[in-house]
């Protein structure tokens, strides 16, 4: 499907602000005189409170189009906004704020700190926000509460290093988590997980999905996508395709 004929889906939740908008997103790296164009003109819409899903082949861009909606890192040119808000008009410190309170981030390879232990990763994510409990002693009672949530209560003191793969990951959902945010991006944030955790951590999404929260997952689970609202698929850093599963069942 050519990129003019994707049309934004036609849901009630679009009629409000969506949660997030790119406008012909382009993103290129630049080493020596090589130029790598990552993303081709993305332009997609998130719907306020919706659950929707990214997929499509390795190395394609999704994790860059995730960056780039999470506001880590800026678009070479086009805009995305985040409730109404274009990132290109906000200081790197505003961005920085906007980030804190608005947007819990799941990256592919956990990004955690490799010095602080499970449950003081969790607390470091409420420092810059204005919405998180103030009081150390509450930061950290929410952070336990969090790991607990992940299944992972036993390995609070635990640091990375002395973490599987999985573990590390549910950490970063629990971190995520933690300042209670309305929009929640995970890029294959049950990649690492057995299926049992996995199951877990699906089930607590859609647990959160159901308060009102955005979710957008970047997942390989053709299970998972099914259950989404919009599966958006990225294809050599275009949006090939936006379908609405639910929408297609009878
Ligand atoms: N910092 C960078 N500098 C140069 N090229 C990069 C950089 N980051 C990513 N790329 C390139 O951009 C392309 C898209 O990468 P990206 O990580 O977005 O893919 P992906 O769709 O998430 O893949 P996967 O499913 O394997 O995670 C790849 O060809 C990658 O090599
Ligand atoms: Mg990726």
């Amino acid at each position: 499907m050519s990129k003019s004929t994707i049309q934004t889906p036609d849901t009630a939740s679009v009629q409000t602000q969506p949660a997030i908008r790119t406008q012909d997103l382009v993103k290129t790296y630049r080493s020596g005189k090589l130029e790598t164009k990552v993303l081709q003109g993305i332009s997609l819409a998130i719907p306020a409170g919706s659950f929707s899903c990214i997929i499509g082949p390795s190395g394609h861009g999704k994790s860059t189009l995730m960056h780039l909606m999470g506001g880590l890192d800026r678009a070479t040119t086009g805009e995305v906004s985040i409730a109404g808000t274009a990132l290109s008009t906000l200081s790197d410190s505003e961005l920085s704020e906007l980030r804190a309170d608005k947007l819990g981030f799941v990256f592919q390879f956990f990004n955690l700190l490799k010095n602080l232990t499970a449950v003081e990763n969790v607390e470091a994510a409420m420092m810059f926000s204005k919405t998180a409990p103030k009081a150390a002693k509450q930061q950290r009672a929410r952070a336990h509460e969090l790991l607990a949530l992940v299944g992972l209560a036993e390995k609070a003191d635990a640091k990375p290093s002395q973490l599987s793969g999985g573990q590390q990951q549910r950490v970063s959902i629990a971190r995520a988590l933690a300042n209670d945010p309305e929009i929640l991006l995970m890029d294959e944030p049950t990649g690492n997980l057995d299926s049992q955790s996995e199951q877990q951590v699906l089930d607590q999404l859609f647990k959160i999905h159901a308060t009102g929260k955005t979710i957008v997952v970047v997942t390989h689970n053709s299970d998972l996508a099914a259950q989404a609202e919009i599966i958006f698929e990225i294809k050599d850093g275009s949006l090939h395709q936006a379908v609405q599963p639910a929408a297609t069942k009878v």
